[in-house]
């Protein structure tokens, strides 16, 4: 097992507008280390969010490798990719997208549905224990419409986490938080990487939450510039 757990070499993305192809990465090469808390940040149109996909597989580079845990995303079918989302990746969003006719409980039960792994009372408990984790044990049966937007990007947090995979990617996941809860959410976040070894890769517009990673990248144009070590490392 190497050390490098996403590996990211001279993607290139245009997207095609009628007969015109607008660039959104020019050549980025990122490798993320196991353990590694990682902030992109950069201007609107940078091409934050269109890395963020292509490493979910959730869209295609028009050229390059990204391989995650030593598996080439580029080359998988779409069927493997979904297999890679629930097993490696957890997402998380700025607008939360929880399903709204599903309790907390049970918007963190619906991807260990999805993945086939555990019986039900087993994803209770887990979803349960999940809860409790981002500190929402008293919240269990609220429908998202009855949270907080910081209780609701916490149980965003525990969808993500449910399969328990490896690797956490946020886009602007305190984007549509006041300061506060975004702290909070972030405090979160960290504690996820520290204790529990899970790679954060994250973007953010706030240089305050940028602060909370040992990384940061930022791109411009869709190209990487400059880079800072943050905490020590
Ligand atoms: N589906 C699409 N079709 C066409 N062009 C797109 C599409 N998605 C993104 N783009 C273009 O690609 C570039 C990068 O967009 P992207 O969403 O990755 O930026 P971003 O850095 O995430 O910006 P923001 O901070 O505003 O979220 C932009 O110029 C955008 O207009
Ligand atoms: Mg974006």
């Amino acid at each position: 097992m190497t050390n490098t757990i996403i590996h990211v070499d001279n993607i290139h993305k245009s997207y095609l507008m009628g007969k015109e192809a607008v660039p959104a990465l020019r050549g980025v090469s990122i490798d993320v280390q196991r353990g590694e808390m990682l902030c992109l940040m950069g201007p609107s149109g940078s091409g934050k969010t269109t890395l963020l996909n292509l490493l979910g597989g959730l869209d295609e580079p028009s050229r390059g490798h990204i391989a995650i845990d030593g598996a080439d995303v580029v080359s998988m079918k779409e069927e493997q990719l979904a297999r890679l989302r629930l097993q490696k990746l957890g997402f998380v969003f700025q607008t939360f997208n929880l399903l709204s006719n599903f309790t907390a409980l049970e918007n963190i039960e619906a991807p260990m549905v999805l993945a086939g792994k555990l019986r039900r009372r087993a994803r209770r408990e887990r979803a349960e224990y999940l809860l409790e984790q981002v500190g929402l044990g008293d919240r269990m049966d609220h429908y998202p419409s009855e949270l907080s937007g910081g209780q609701q990007q916490r149980v965003a947090i525990a969808r993500a986490l449910a399969n328990d995979p490896p690797i956490l990617i946020g886009d602007e996941m305190t984007g549509d938080l006041d300061s506060k809860t975004g702290f909070e959410v972030m405090q979160l976040v960290r504690s996820l990487n520290q204790e529990q070894g899970k790679t954060v890769i994250y973007v953010t517009h706030d240089p305050r939450m940028a602060d909370f990673a040992d990384r940061v990248i930022h791109m411009t144009d869709g190209i990487i510039g400059r880079e800072e070590l943050k905490n020590g490392s």
